[in-house]
């Protein structure tokens, strides 16, 4: 997830430039870069990798005295992660810092192209900058340049744009991605993309709203609603703790990784999701030549995420598939034949177990593929290849967005291997597309909803055990619902399939018995209402989560309809995650840092 800093005063730029991109490293970058603007020279610095590699490149830059500067870190969206994509871009005479994605921008740069413009990145962001310069040529003032560019401009962003032709100014704008603006007491002005980078630098804040844009200098702070009407600035003033900053606003990491979930999925699909097909620019085709079976590998909530994919690569690309705990493979002595493409998912990279797994893949001669959020980790530099799943730095022990950034990428890397093996008709894939680009709409959370589970969560305290279940894909949901609930509320939950239940666990049904149940309609609903009805009846507790009202239910919490049952699946992932939460609030536990685990597991 990027990251944006900007700062307009005296003395100060570099540090506050340089601090301010150390506090949004939590949110996972790739690459760093700062632009300084001091007596009408520009001074830039990139660097890939940590941001420590950018601070030993400016250790001797030491710009005193009023300078203005625009910095970011860059999570690849468009383009590798290199020092030509990483931001602030270059024009002739200004540089731009961008947050978002610009989807005209082909379109765009065809133009300026066509017009004899020379690109030096393959990013969105580099077009914003060289409309600004030709719109300089033509308005009379670069602020009308700079709302002209706007105007082109399709898609979310925070900008920040700083230009030799009004070298004490930045321009800003913000629409559909973050944008803060900081004053204080000496008339300088701080930017961040989220508060923590403000904390100590400013008094008061305006939060920007979609569509306001607008300049600041040392005397003046001018800003415009997207009718482009002049408004006074709203100050509110600014938290003083940077932990409760970094959560901006929500009581936990988990909360606030819950709620990112949407923004973090639509990252996922950056760039890979076409009209009519899926690309994935970091494989090579021929991985897939050859292969007669995929065997996923992981461990906890990662192995879950491949047990549902498992039906997904079975059911779309024809293609067999097993699913292995890391931990369990290691030992078993198994059969790694070279018709395998041996696939490893892991949040962090670094997983004991799995990596090991993925050794001795490698040392069998095997294909292997990582998917995996976090580049440069052991396994990425490992594996044969590897897919990043974009979801942003997870601070919460309970995983909650990594999962549902691997579920999207295994969506997407099925439909993937569909094309490659024509199992599907374009017409099929066409649909499916269309089904994956609502994935960011179900898992945005109504506040109703949200109060509802708060207001249920209180029932649910006690008893001697819940069973969530489902069929299909429904079943790795509910082990992945049961593990969250495991590790922070402390209670015992088992997964099972729905159909499994008569064959056992029922003998333990009664009311202290809890079960949840995942009853999608798009999937296997009669079948699963079935295996329900029989729990009731023997008089557990039944929580049903469905679109479809279940008058056997204790408690019912309603789903939306959807087109396609996958989207009711990462509906009812963001149910259970906020379940758990809310039981684990009640009970007083540490939602974030729940005891006896740990967020990466380096030990076997
Ligand atoms: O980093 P990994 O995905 O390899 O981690 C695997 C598990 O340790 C991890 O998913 C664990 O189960 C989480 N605490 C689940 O919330």
């Amino acid at each position: 997830m990027c990251g944006i800093v900007g700062f307009v005063g005296t003395n100060k730029v570099k540090d506050v430039l340089l601090d301010g991109l150390k506090e949004l490293e939590y949110r996972g970058y790739d690459s760093a870069g700062i632009a300084v603007l001091q007596d009408k020279e520009f001074s830039s610095y990139k660097a890939v990798g940590k941001l420590d590699n950018l601070v030993q490149k400016v250790a001797d830059f030491d710009p005193k005295g009023f300078a203005i500067g625009i910095g970011h870190t860059r999570w690849a969206t468009h383009g590798k992660p290199t020092e030509l994509n990483a931001h602030p871009h270059l024009g002739d005479a200004s540089y731009v810092v961008h947050n978002g994605i610009i989807e005209n921008y082909q379109e765009i740069k065809n133009e300026l192209m066509a017009e004899g413009t020379h690109f030096l990145s393959q990013t969105d962001t580099e077009v914003i900058v060289h409309l600004f310069e030709k719109y300089l040529a033509t308005e009379a003032t670069p602020f009308e340049a700079f709302q002209k560019t706007l105007a082109k401009l399709e898609g979310a962003y925070a900008i920040l744009l700083a230009t030799k032709s009004m070298p004490d100014t930045i321009f800003f704008a913000k629409n559909g991605s973050p944008m803060i603006v900081g004053v204080n007491d000496e008339g300088e002005k701080v930017f961040a993309s989220s508060d923590a980078p403000l904390i100590g630098h400013a008094k008061d804040v305006i939060y920007l709203g979609d569509g306001e844009y607008g300049f600041v200098s040392p005397t003046a702070l001018e800003l415009f609603d997207k009718r482009h009407q002049r408004v006074k600035p709203s100050l509110t003033p600014l938290p003083t703790s940077k932990l409760s900053a970094q959560k901006e606003g929500y009581r936990f990491f988990m909360e606030k990784e819950i709620y990112e979930q949407s923004d973090v999925i639509s990252d996922a699909m950056l760039g890979r999701l076409q009209d009519e097909s899926i690309n994935f620019d970091e494989l090579d085709p021929t991985l897939f030549d050859g292969i007669n079976e995929i065997k996923l590998c992981a461990c906890g909530t990662s192995y879950h995420s491949a047990l549902a994919s498992s039906y997904l690569f079975e059911r779309y690309a024809k293609v067999r598939t097993s699913v292995e705990i890391a931990s369990e493979l290691r030992y078993k002595e198994p059969l790694l034949l070279k018709d395998t493409l041996f696939v490893v998912i892991s949040q962090s990279g670094e997983t004991a177990d799995t990596l090991e797994t993925l050794k001795m893949a490698k040392a069998a001669g095997l294909k292997t593929l990582v998917i995996c959020n976090v580049d440069n980790s052991s396994m990425v530099r490992l594996a044969d290849a590897s897919i990043l799943t974009r979801a942003g730095i997870e601070k919460g022990v309970a995983s909650t967005k990594a999962f549902a950034t691997q579920m999207t990428v295994f969506w997407m890397l099925a439909l993937y291997v569909s094309q490659l093996r024509n199992t599907l008709s374009i017409e099929k894939i066409k649909d499916q597309i269309h089904a994956l680009r609502e994935v960011p709409n179900s898992v945005k959370i109504d506040d109703n909803l949200h109060e509802k589970i708060r207001r249920l969560s209180k029932r649910y305290l006690h008893g001697h055990g819940f069973f969530f279940i489902g069929r299909d894909v429904f079943f790795p949901l509910a082990l992945e619902g049961a593990l969250k609930l495991k590790e922070i509320t402390y209670l015992h939950a088992e997964g099972y399939p729905s159909g499994e239940m008569k064959h056992g666990p029922i003998a333990m049904a009664d009311p202290e018995l809890f079960t949840i149940a995942l009853m999608p309609k798009g999937l296997l609903y009669d079948k699963t209402k079935s295996n329900v009805e029989e729990l009731s009846a023997r008089d557990s507790t039944i929580c049903a989560i469905s679109p479809v009202t279940f008058d056997k239910a204790d408690d019912f919490i309603q789903t939306k309809e959807h087109g396609h049952y996958m989207l009711e699946f990462f509906e009812m992932m963001v149910v259970l995650q906020l379940l758990s939460m809310e039981i684990s609030v009640r009970l007083g536990n540490d939602v974030d840092m729940p005891r006896n685990l740990a967020k990466s597991v380096t030990v076997e």
